[in-house]
């Protein structure tokens, strides 16, 4: 079967040329214009990347019009129903699901590789205790490349993996120890004989002076389910901005404790993973039921910068199936935690309601996100709000680790470089400072 093909004709001077279309195993087809400039001496223009495929990918699989999420070639909804999130980063990681033994083996690398090392307690000195934790993260994350560069070598495929694993083992034991710092309590070392969950809440909760006999919300299993679960969902979105940071950024050969950083730096902003801080700070401000509708018109004022947060999104047009799966869970650990009738968590609901039947978000295709309901929940397990965007970085590192290791492994991938369209000045002089 000859490859579809699509002409390129400039009206300007009637110079043409043929591109391939060059699509993957399924999803939308691609027109390979890598050669266009070369052939027609123009560029594209896509600012924000709305018709732009940036890299091939065997990772994440999407279907924004449909509602499908896939690792891997598996549907989310079986993942999160039947998976564990360390099973889930092994299959992104490595492509397929793992034996038993080999589940086994990765739970005790991540468990050799979740301590810190101590000279990083002193860094955390370092900063004021109101610091946000992610702006700690990023520190964090970033400075591992000064603890691990020298023994790094960048073309050994052994090397890369170690790097990965090392992040997703490390990355809860730093975000505990952010949240702990800005509290004053002593840091709390990961222990082996706790799951991945358990083991995060365990150094975010636990004291000293209390002895750890599950008598909190921490270890309840409502609340071990719902973490192992929104860690799936967030676990991986393709080329989303902080993981396209974290390629442009590995792109370079940097170190990838540095590239990571980058790349939750990239998660922080409130389009991104900051959503599910700010759907928190947003209830706050609408503060009572009564006040939706003042807040929805404002949502819809093209005159007015304030959107709904944890509303609609770039890929998913018609539902997100995250949020559909979440939402369940949502409902449960509020059931759970007899928080259905705190007010913030009944206007939350009100909102969901009042929001879904609203022609302007009808007509828009504006839908709960997955982060509508993640601030909710992690607001009932008593997480702190500045700490949701952390909660994000915590599942989102499997994601980032796997596409440095994939794109790594090309052998001929090359440094991304984007070109602009110029604005500015045409060339002028230069005055002198007494002239101007
Ligand atoms: N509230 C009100 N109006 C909205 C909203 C919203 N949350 N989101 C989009 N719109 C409107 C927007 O004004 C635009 O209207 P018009 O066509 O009249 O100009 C239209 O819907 C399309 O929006 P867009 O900004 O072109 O869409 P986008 O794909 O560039 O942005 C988004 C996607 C997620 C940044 C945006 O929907 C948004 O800002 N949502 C709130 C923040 C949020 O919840 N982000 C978390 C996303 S899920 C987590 C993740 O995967 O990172």
């Amino acid at each position: 079967m000859s490859q579809e093909k699509a002409t390129v004709t400039l009206s300007s001077n009637g110079e043409s040329s043929e591109f391939t279309m060059d699509g993957g195993t399924k999803g939308i087809p691609v027109l390979d214009i890598g050669s266009l400039y070369k052939k027609l001496g123009v560029f594209t223009y896509d600012p924000g990347f709305l018709s732009t495929a940036s890299c091939k990918s065997a990772i994440t699989f999407i279907d924004g019009e449909k509602g499908i999420l896939q690792y891997r070639g598996y549907p989310i909804e079986q993942l999160a129903e039947k998976s564990s999130f360390l099973e889930v980063a092994f299959l992104l990681m490595n492509g397929e699901l793992p034996s038993k033994l080999e589940l086994s083996g990765f739970t005790d690398e991540i468990n050799d590789h979740a301590m810190l090392h101590e000279a990083l307690r002193t860094f955390f000195d370092g900063f004021h205790y109101d610091a946000h934790p992610m702006a700690m993260m990023v520190g964090v994350m970033g400075s591992l490349s000064a603890f691990y560069h020298s023994e790094l070598n960048m073309e050994d495929p052994e090397h890369r993996r170690i790097s990965a694993m090392r992040m997703v083992a490390k990355v809860p034991t730093i975000a505990a120890a952010c949240y702990r710092h800005s509290v004053g309590w002593p840091f709390v070392y990961p222990r082996v004989d706790l799951g991945y969950c358990e083991n995060f809440m365990n150094m975010m909760f636990s004291l000293p002076s209390q002895k750890f006999i599950g008598m909190d919300h921490y270890i309840d299993p409502v609340a071990i389910k719902a973490l192992n679960i929104l860690f799936i969902l967030h676990a991986d979105h393709e080329q989303n901005a902080s993981t396209s940071t974290v390629r442009l950024a590995s792109s370079t050969g940097a170190n990838p404790y540095a590239c990571v950083a980058a790349g939750i730096s990239a998660l922080w902003g409130p389009a991104h993973g900051g959503a599910n801080e700010a759907v928190l700070s947003m209830l706050s401000e609408i503060g009572s039921v009564d006040r939706i509708p003042e807040f929805v018109a404002k949502a819809k004022d093209k005159n007015d910068p304030f959107r709904l947060m944890g509303f609609g999104h770039r890929v998913y047009k018609n539902f997100d199936p995250r949020a559909t799966i979440i939402r369940q869970t949502c409902h449960e650990v509020l059931e759970k935690y007899s928080n259905n009738n705190d007010p913030l968590f009944e206007l939350a609901l009100a909102l969901e309601e009042y929001a879904l039947k609203d022609e302007y978000f009808i007509e828009k295709k504006l839908y709960p996100n997955v982060d509508f309901y993640s601030g909710i929940i992690y607001k009932a397990l008593k997480i702190p709000v500045d700490m949701f965007t952390v909660m994000f970085v915590i599942a989102r590192t499997a994601g980032w680790v796997s596409h440095w290791l994939e794109m790594m492994a090309e052998p001929d991938h090359r440094i991304g470089r984007p070109r602009q369209v110029y604005t500015g000045y045409d060339t002028r002089n230069y005055i002198p400072e007494n002239e101007r």
